[in-house]
């Protein structure tokens, strides 16, 4: 049988930390052996907002070493930049052509990072959600494996789609499916348990990146905010332990029900020394083949540029019909 499409990105904004991690990054690898995967560096993306060139060149490379230290392996995943296929930035203007205004005004993630400063941010933060849509289309995908916060762009990724086939009465789209787990997508910052665990946040100590080290993990884990009940139990009234509790679960794959009896009458301590050791055991591999990889950048650059020149043709096929249904 023809293996499904899945297609996903992450910008490279900074470092990568255990959110995108457990929301995004261990889905991919875990499943990548079912599927036809496209994975990208969305690096057009991470120009929305004010970003240092030097920092973003780096910080691509980076990424898409730790993709591969991950565990995304090329017998079963196109990996490449997002800016080396220029038919993103084609696409997305065309597609900006059939994007209410309406649509793009009620997207939380700009109003959030908007804040209401609307002479400081750009445009290309607005309309966002079109790129994000079309990176996606281009590529006929099934399947978008990220985190929750992305569930709204991901309807107005299938909205769009489903508008442009309805107005030229042609199937010129796939109509993807957002694919979230139930487990880690949604990390929470460790220090505001409420928020969610981001790359852009100020306080250093609210995430763990996937370089930390073991010192530096350790440090985190323990500051970490929990509660005075100490109790080592899931309670949505205490998000704390609770975030704690769901990324120890994702990374030991126990139930809920082990875990509670595990640390059955024993306090925090001993649950976070527990949960500092899976993360230590957990990152240690990865960071290893990372540093190989960043010490041999030709191999790396070579991997992506492979990448982009496999894409390539599928993106130009998607947006050659997409200029011929519409007249161009
Ligand atoms: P960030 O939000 O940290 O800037 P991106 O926007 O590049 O990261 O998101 C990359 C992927 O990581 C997306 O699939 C997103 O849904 C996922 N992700 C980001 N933050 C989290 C989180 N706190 N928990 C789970 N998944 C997350
Ligand atoms: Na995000």
């Amino acid at each position: 049988a023809v293996k499904k499409r899945v297609f996903s990105g992450i910008q490279p904004t900074g470092n990568i930390h255990l959110g995108n991690y457990l929301g995004a990054l261990r889905n991919w690898v875990n499943a990548q052996a079912e599927y036809d995967n496209i994975f990208c560096i969305v690096d057009l993306h991470a120009i929305t907002l004010p970003i240092d060139p030097v920092e973003l060149h780096t910080n691509t490379r980076k990424l898409a070493a730790l993709y591969i230290a991950c565990g995304l392996d090329t017998r079963y995943c196109k990996l490449f930049i997002q800016s080396h296929v220029r038919e993103h930035a084609e696409m997305s203007w065309i597609m900006s052509c059939f994007t209410p205004m309406g649509w793009l005004n009620r997207m939380t993630q700009f109003k959030s990072k908007a804040a209401g400063n609307l002479d400081s941010v750009d445009t290309g933060l607005y309309c966002y959600p079109v790129l994000m849509a079309c990176d996606v289309l281009l590529y006929q995908t099934h399947y978008v494996p990220v985190g929750d916060d992305q569930r709204q762009h991901m309807e107005l990724t299938r909205d769009l789609a489903q508008r442009f086939n309805a107005i030229y009465k042609r199937p010129v789209f796939t109509v993807p499916e957002a694919q979230i787990r139930e487990e880690g997508a949604r990390i929470m910052s460790l220090t505001e348990p409420t928020k969610k665990m981001s790359k852009s946040d100020t306080d250093l100590n609210s995430r763990i990146n996937l370089l930390d080290d073991p010192k530096t993990i350790k440090k985190k884990i323990n500051r970490a905010t929990t509660d005075s009940l100490r109790l080592v139990t899931f309670d949505p009234e205490r998000p704390g332990i609770t975030n704690l509790l769901t990324i120890y679960q994702v990374l030991t794959g126990e139930s809920q029900q082990e875990i509670e009896a595990a640390f059955a009458g024993k306090g925090y301590g001993e649950f976070k020394a527990a949960l500092i050791d899976r993360l230590v055991t957990t990152l240690e591999p990865i960071q290893k083949r990372y540093y190989e990889l960043m010490n041999d950048l030709p191999t790396l650059e070579g991997i992506l540029k492979q990448g982009a020149d496999e894409v390539r043709p599928l993106a130009a096929t998607t947006l050659n019909q997409v200029k011929e249904v519409v007249g161009l």
